[in-house]
């Protein structure tokens, strides 16, 4: 606006007859009003339409670029995806074998659970094509009982309670079995689930019935379990083992939905430009996920000072990307069942012409950087049969320590995982009693968090093997800060 008027000032505007001055004066006055308005205008609407801009929509003028380049990286090689397939029927026989001889070892009559994370494992609820059954005020229970052969062999019987007008639905579930017919035990609507139960062909004959609780299921059934006839037990180690022990085919699972979601990261990262916002990272993340056939679980996008709260926080979303900013995405996926969960921390690559900063905070983020690294590797080397899970918390905790980071590091170094993300057994320095076995699989993932500043984590994925060494399922490791 200034520098209109003074075009006039400066006598720019043509001198000609009075009243076609006059006129010129008018007509200068009326375009310089418009351009205020426009201008002035454009400016407040700009600023609505960004501050009322829905989360994850495409604002940065890139986007779609950005977008189509993380999925053409991501798309041009997924090897990772070759070994793996779906579990077969058997295994969730033999899942349910194992756990029965656990039962039986530890004098239990049955293990009851609802349609959960655990039924899943044992289970795999398959049908899809309907809404998925949910735990409901109704009592749907599976039963695995073991019985014993002649020959004393310990396999498992499977049964369910079920409210007696969805017996079909049960029988639709395509629940893995070893019988023609599911047995089911059926509760009319004004009947006693539990006393059914007990009164069934299943518990008639034993005096008194003791049931392992597994952890998902809801505490009123098991109160009234307890009210009509059984005593219940929760789990013991021996029982949760069975989950916590991977067969090849989990571990193949493992790797390839782990590796996949580290590749979405790294296909993404050079694509990224200044001026994205945390919002539309994870909107081009999960786009790219999706594109190779995975599931979204959750992905959390972290620029600079919001790393520094492990999982975020309500306020994040809106914060752009510089060259400077370290990001931290932690994130998780699903495919044919199982579960991802793996965290990077980097920065962008800067034009070949940008001035290299020589900043403390610069030089922090990298020194910070590099010790989570070790810390990291500390971990995966102690990794061992027979270690207590203190002992791998503590091995990184101490690389984190020694470098003068202890108070940074916030959480527990990490949890199993396997058709959920989080898992027993859980890795921090109390657990001592619970010792690692070959066939577990763990998250391995320290954190330095500086408030206010920045944060830096690394997450990857080992399997503890036979021979000492743990196995890393999830691709190539963390290898500097703008090769996550
Ligand atoms: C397990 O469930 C999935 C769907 O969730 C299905 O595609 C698969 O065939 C099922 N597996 C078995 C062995 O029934
Ligand atoms: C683990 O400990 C058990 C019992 O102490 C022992 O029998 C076994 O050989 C150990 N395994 C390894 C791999 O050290």
């Amino acid at each position: 606006m200034e520098k209109s008027m003074s075009l006039e000032a400066q006598g720019l505007v043509p001198r000609r007859s009075s009243i076609s001055r006059r006129s010129h004066i008018a007509l200068f006055a009326l375009t310089a009003f418009l351009a205020v308005v426009f201008f002035y205008q454009s400016l407040v609407l700009d600023h609505l339409d960004i501050s009322h801009r829905p989360l994850g929509a495409k604002g940065h003028p890139d986007f779609d670029k950005v977008q189509q380049c993380s999925i053409d990286n991501l798309k041009s090689d997924t090897w990772f995806l070759d070994n793996a397939v779906p579990i077969k029927p058997e295994e969730f026989l033999e899942r349910r074998d194992r756990l029965a001889k656990a039962l039986d070892k530890n004098g239990v009559d049955a293990f009851i659970l609802e349609p959960g994370y655990t039924f899943q494992y044992y289970g795999n609820i398959s049908q899809v094509d309907w809404e998925p059954w949910e735990p409901e005020e109704r009592p749907f229970l599976m039963l695995v009982m073991p019985q014993t052969s002649d020959e004393g062999e310990v396999t498992a019987q499977t049964a369910f309670l079920s409210p007696a007008f969805e017996a079909g639905r049960v029988r639709m579930l395509g629940i893995p079995s070893r019988e023609e017919e599911l047995d089911i035990v059926a509760w009319e609507e004004h009947w006693n689930p539990y006393t059914t139960l007990r009164e069934s062909h299943l518990f008639k004959d034993i005096e008194e019935p003791v049931l392992m609780a597994d952890e998902e299921i809801r505490d009123y059934i098991v109160r009234g379990l307890g009210k009509f006839g059984f005593t219940t037990v929760g789990l013991t180690p021996e029982a949760e083992l069975v989950r916590q022990t991977k067969s090849r085919a989990e571990v193949e699972l493992l790797r390839a939905v782990n590796t996949g979601t580290v590749q979405a990261v790294r296909a993404m990262r050079p694509c990224l430009v200044p001026g994205l916002t945390e919002d539309e990272v994870t909107t081009i993340l999960d786009n790219s996920m999706l594109s190779i056939g995975f599931s979204l679980f959750f992905n959390i996008v972290l620029f600079e000072e919001h790393g520094a709260l492990p999982h975020g926080g309500f306020v994040t979303g809106g914060a752009q990307l510089t060259y400077d900013t370290m990001v931290v995405i932690d994130v998780g996926a699903h495919y044919l069942g199982y579960s991802s969960d793996i965290c990077r921390s980097f920065l962008i690559d800067p034009p070949c012409d940008h001035f290299k900063t020589k900043d403390p905070l610069a030089q922090e983020k990298d020194d910070v950087w590099h010790i989570v690294l070790d810390a990291q590797a500390a971990a995966a080397a102690a990794f061992k049969p027979n270690a207590s899970a203190a002992s791998i918390d503590i091995a990184a905790r101490s690389v984190i320590e020694d470098a003068g980071y202890g108070y940074g590091f916030t959480h527990r170094l990490g949890h199993g995982i396997g058709i959920k993300a989080h898992e027993s057994p859980y890795l921090n320095k109390w657990n001592k009693d619970v010792l690692l076995q070959a066939g577990m699989t763990f998250t391995d993932e320290p954190g330095i968090y500086l408030e206010g500043r920045f944060g830096v984590r690394h997450e990857d994925i080992y399997l503890v093997t036979e021979g000492g060494e743990a196995e890393l399922l999830s691709g190539p490791l963390a290898r500097g800060l703008r090769e996550p």
